[in-house]
């Protein structure tokens, strides 16, 4: 695991965007995997940016999302699959063939999560997975009690993450309770992990996942079993943090 300390939110996503940058130069063809919230955003403005200036093309890469909420048509604005094509999707040179969000109105959403699956499969499986980490230390939304073999399924959110993504909802009410994921098993699978975190609301989160034991009740712990993790933060996220970790 290579935890390292950025002094700011920008150096944090300047940093995970030099990397992806570096592997979709590396492999034109890169599965990406990718995530919302937003501490993503600031890397995915710079992949824009890298996209018009520095002639970055994602021409050939393939993404698939962590999660999406189930029962929001992908037409509303609080959907995943509408926050990315906002915040990245409709700024880059990405073919609409090549993007995958899981559907949260499909008919038979447990067929749909085994299709998801066999999806990435397809693909070759991801080569790089960007991950954010809940204030509870949720993956995607693996809640705490998340199976760490878990699999791409549907979720019951907890009250605090109803709670904590209530900010982007009218009301707390409109926020749904239930969400396709991709699971513990399935994030673990890609073959390099990038975990973003900013601020001193996920420093309790942080501290437990990297330096706190493996347990499915900090579902972003298991990180510590991967064997390419890069967990890239700024200092307020790292503050509880009692190792010395190199910038
Ligand atoms: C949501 C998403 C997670 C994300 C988390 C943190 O629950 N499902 O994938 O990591 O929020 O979001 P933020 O970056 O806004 O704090």
């Amino acid at each position: 695991m290579l935890v390292s300390i950025k002094k700011s939110y920008e150096e944090v996503s300047k940093a995970a965007a030099v990397l992806v940058a570096e592997r979709i130069r590396r492999k034109p063809n890169l599965v990406l995997g990718l995530a919302t919230g937003a501490t993503p955003i600031g890397l995915y403005q710079e992949l824009i940016r890298m996209n018009r200036e520095d002639g970055l093309s994602f021409s050939k890469v393939t993404t698939f999302n962590l999660d999406e909420y189930i029962g929001l048509p992908r037409t509303h604005p609080q959907s995943y699959y509408q926050f990315m094509w906002e915040h990245l999707f409709r700024h880059i040179d990405i073919p609409s063939r090549s993007v995958n969000v899981p559907d949260g109105m499909a008919g038979d959403i447990e067929g749909h999560c085994e299709w998801y699956e066999e999806e990435i499969r397809r693909k070759g499986g991801i080569d790089l997975q960007v991950l954010g980490i809940g204030a509870n230390g949720h993956l995607a939304f693996n809640e705490p009690g998340s199976s760490l073999g878990s699999r791409t399924r549907i979720k019951t959110l907890t009250e605090q993450t109803v709670g904590d993504n209530a900010r982007y909802f009218k009301s707390i009410h409109e926020v749904p309770k239930t969400a396709i994921t991709m699971g513990i098993g399935t994030i673990m699978e890609a073959k390099e992990v990038l975990l973003l975190a900013s601020s001193a609301s996920k420093a309790e989160a942080v501290r437990a996942a990297i330096e706190g034991p493996i347990t499915a009740l900090v579902p972003a712990s298991i990180i510590q079993m991967h064997r390419k993790a890069y967990v890239t933060i700024d200092e307020e996220a790292a503050s509880k943090l009692t190792h010395t970790f190199s910038g």
